[in-house]
């Protein structure tokens, strides 16, 4: 069956209640193309108000912690994303790896913690700026996938974000030569490992995508959908790539 695709905004830390009708005329506005499933991810404090405000809609955190519940003073629990509305999750960030230090290791128990809870699932990964410039871009990302996906799941419900760090943010992106080869191995070695499940999961790319680069990015090969950020905080600039995704 093919993938479908699947556009998703990572709002990162931005937005008050204020913002909730961008996300309003977003989910209006991905309701008109069918072939595409549209998602947000806003900050913690928003994720019940927007479900509120777009029942129906694929809301979803940034970040969980892999325990259920407990003494860890900031944090947030799957079931308490689940029991916000939350149908989804990000997990492995470059910004959570970076700025939290957080290992494989880490990604793969939030990431088993979310699977566990019902919530589906966008793993991170991506190298830095030398690793690329080194040669070594698709070796370290693989390692990335072999330590933080963990083994058992419902395939459909775990999404790879391919993220280059040094695409974050800066409007630089690879060749679309570039992302179909990292594309291409991560599905492969997803395939080496799980087999024809692996058909049913889809590899995101992330990293300054636009409305005017999503057709491209989109397009390329074994390229199932976009993690966007800054370009995802509002309609005007987000709802051109969910129609880019609709048009492949
Ligand atoms: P930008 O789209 O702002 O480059 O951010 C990408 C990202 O980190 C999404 O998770």
């Amino acid at each position: 069956m093919a993938r479908r695709k699947y556009v998703v905004g990572n709002w990162k830390m931005n937005g008050l209640t204020g913002a909730i009708g961008e996300a309003q005329a977003i989910f209006a506005a991905a309701a008109d193309h069918d072939g595409v499933d549209v998602a947000i991810c806003p900050p913690f404090t928003l994720i019940g108000a927007m479900v509120a405000a777009a029942p129906g809609s694929a809301v979803g955190g940034q970040d969980c912690h892999n325990a259920a519940s407990g003494a860890f003073t900031g944090s947030v629990a799957a079931p308490m994303l689940v029991d916000a509305g939350a149908s989804l999750v990000i997990v492995g960030h470059s910004e959570r790896r970076e700025g939290y230090s957080e290992s494989d290791v880490d990604v793969r128990a939030k990431a088993q913690a979310a699977l566990g809870a019902g919530l589906s699932v966008i793993l991170c990964v991506g190298e830095p700026r030398a690793v690329r410039e080194a040669g070594g871009a698709i070796e370290y990302v693989l390692a990335q996938v072999a330590g933080s996906v963990p083994d058992d799941f419902d395939a459909a419900r775990l999404a790879i974000a391919y993220e280059p760090i040094w695409a974050i943010g800066t409007g630089l992106v690879p060749t679309v030569g570039d992302v179909e080869a990292m594309h291409g191995a991560i599905r492969a070695a997803l395939a080496g490992r799980f087999g024809a499940a692996a058909g049913e999961m889809r590899i995101l790319y992330g990293g300054s995508v636009n409305g005017d680069n999503a057709a491209e990015l989109l397009g390329a090969g074994d390229v199932d959908g976009a993690l966007v950020g800054g370009a995802s905080l509002t309609a005007a600039k987000f709802v051109p790539i969910v129609a880019a995704a609709a048009g492949l």
